[in-house]
């Protein structure tokens, strides 16, 4: 039996993906395929963070439904199957069955109850033991929490995803041991809101928060890097930063959203920090950590948005000088706050696209002029990737600060740690060699 599993959105969906597969590998005999003409089951892993790549899932589902083998199954899973439920069969009759992202431990059944609906946000599967997906690699991701309990005004996660459950420290120490004991080396830690660790759990637990779970993961022998992803700017005080800074294992590169740099922009999407705040985090993070990679996402054209908050949010581009930029314009999704208020609110979207390029190019500057600096510096990187053809030979990987450096000419072994000199610039990426 063969599996086409088709992976939209977030890590999160990635990771619920490997679960999919593993569960499917290990008690129903499936193994992959690329091609989806082969597969007995056809997933489509979807997303509905915003509206374009969710219109785009009927035509798909059509596309497939025409070239699958006759008794092939299609199920549509993760946040998309959430909120829209049976509405997806009762749209696209081909589709066997609906599996929300909160649901993910449930694959096995589904696929042997025709039609069925298994999307309820109150299902609470934290507990539940996955098999590791075979062919780990050098790098995995490991879930601490599921759901979220913030209400951003623009985001339609917690109505996809449920409330925030942390995952028993238990459990995750002996997930992330068994990754080691596969070759794992670096373990990302993936949330919603992942400094919000130790919230809430299904069953009594000792009291926890993300800082003591970061120093507890750290004591794993073998392992070598922990990154996460994402943390919520409100929760970063001082502890959980000096922890960041002086944990060794903690990679010195860090996701943190800013969403806009207005504050009056902050306050309408719910975020609870201001420009100030958010700024301060900064500024106390780059004086602990000099060399940290900051990476974030940042919506244009939000509801309310004036140029002016626009020019808040550039100033803080200006500021902080982002190593990695998501960036994306504003639209409205179902069951959210700001989707209900008055068209007159809105930001044009020849506006809110302008807007975006101004965001982008400069951005794209600030890469440009920020790599300069990084000739003749030194990196740790973690070799991840590498290729030995005969027109072609490169090793690749990750420095310590998230900067993606390819090594030319040479053949490295995948996992193994090397110091590596910059000698030029490629945009973002930069070129070493190893010394
Ligand atoms: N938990 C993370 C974000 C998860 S959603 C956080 O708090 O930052 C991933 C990203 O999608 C968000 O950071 C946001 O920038 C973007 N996003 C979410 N809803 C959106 C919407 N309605 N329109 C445009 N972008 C959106
Ligand atoms: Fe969405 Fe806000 Fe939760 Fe992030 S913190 S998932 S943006 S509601
Ligand atoms: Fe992730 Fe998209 Fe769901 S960003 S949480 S897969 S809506």
């Amino acid at each position: 039996m063969k599996l086409y599993i088709e992976t939209l959105g977030c890590a999160m969906n990635t990771r619920d993906s490997e679960h999919m597969i593993s569960e499917l590998q290990k008690k129903e005999g499936y193994e992959l395929t690329d091609s989806p003409k082969e597969a007995d089951l056809i997933l489509i892993n979807t997303c509905s963070v915003r509206e374009k790549p969710e219109r785009k899932l009927f035509s798909e589902i059509g596309q497939f439904a025409k070239l699958k083998k006759p008794n092939a199954k299609i199920g549509i899973c993760g946040c998309t199957a959430s909120h829209m439920g049976e509405q997806i069969i009762k749209k696209a009759p081909q589709v066997d069955f609906v599996l929300g992202a909160r649901n993910v431990s449930k694959i096995t059944e589904v696929i042997h109850k025709p039609k069925a609906v298994e999307v309820s946000i109150d299902y609470d599967d934290s507990a539940y033991v996955y098999d590791i997906a075979r062919n780990t690699g050098v790098k995995a991701l490991l879930n601490i929490s599921i759901g979220c309990d913030k209400k951003c005004a623009y985001c339609i996660v917690p109505h996809t995803r449920g409330k925030e459950i942390s995952i028993p420290l238990e459990l995750l120490l002996n997930e992330a041991r068994k990754l080691v004991d596969n070759g794992v080396k670096e373990i990302m830690l993936l949330g919603q809101n992942v400094n919000n660790y130790g919230v809430r759990f299904t069953s009594p637990h000792p009291e926890i928060n993300f800082t003591q779970l970061l120093n507890q993961m750290a004591k794993i022998d073998g392992l070598e890097r922990i990154r996460f992803t994402s943390p919520h700017p409100l929760h970063m005080n001082d502890e959980f930063l000096e922890e960041f800074a002086s944990n060794p294992k903690v990679c010195k590169s860090i996701h943190i959203p800013l969403q806009s740099g207005s504050s009056k922009v902050l306050k309408a999407m719910r975020r609870g920090y201001t420009k100030e705040w958010y700024l301060n985090r900064i500024e106390k993070l780059k004086s602990l950590v000099p060399n940290v990679g900051i990476s974030t996402d940042i919506i244009v054209g939000f509801p309310t948005e004036e140029d002016s908050d626009f020019q808040d949010t550039l100033d803080v581009l200006e500021q902080v000088r982002f190593d990695t930029l998501y960036s994306f314009v504003y639209s409205p999704r179902p069951h959210t706050e700001s989707a209900t208020w008055s068209k007159d609110l809105e930001v044009p979207q020849n506006v809110a696209s302008q807007r975006l390029a101004i965001l982008q190019n400069r951005h794209k500057e600030i890469l440009k002029e920020d790599s300069q600096k990084e000739l003749g510096k030194e990196h740790i990187v973690l070799i991840e990737n590498h290729k030995q053809s005969q027109n072609e030979v490169f090793s690749e990987g990750r420095s310590d600060n998230g900067r993606l450096v390819r090594i030319e000419n040479e053949f490295l072994s995948l996992g193994s740690m090397v110091r590596v000199k910059i000698i030029a610039t490629n945009g973002g990426s930069l070129i070493g060699q190893s010394v």
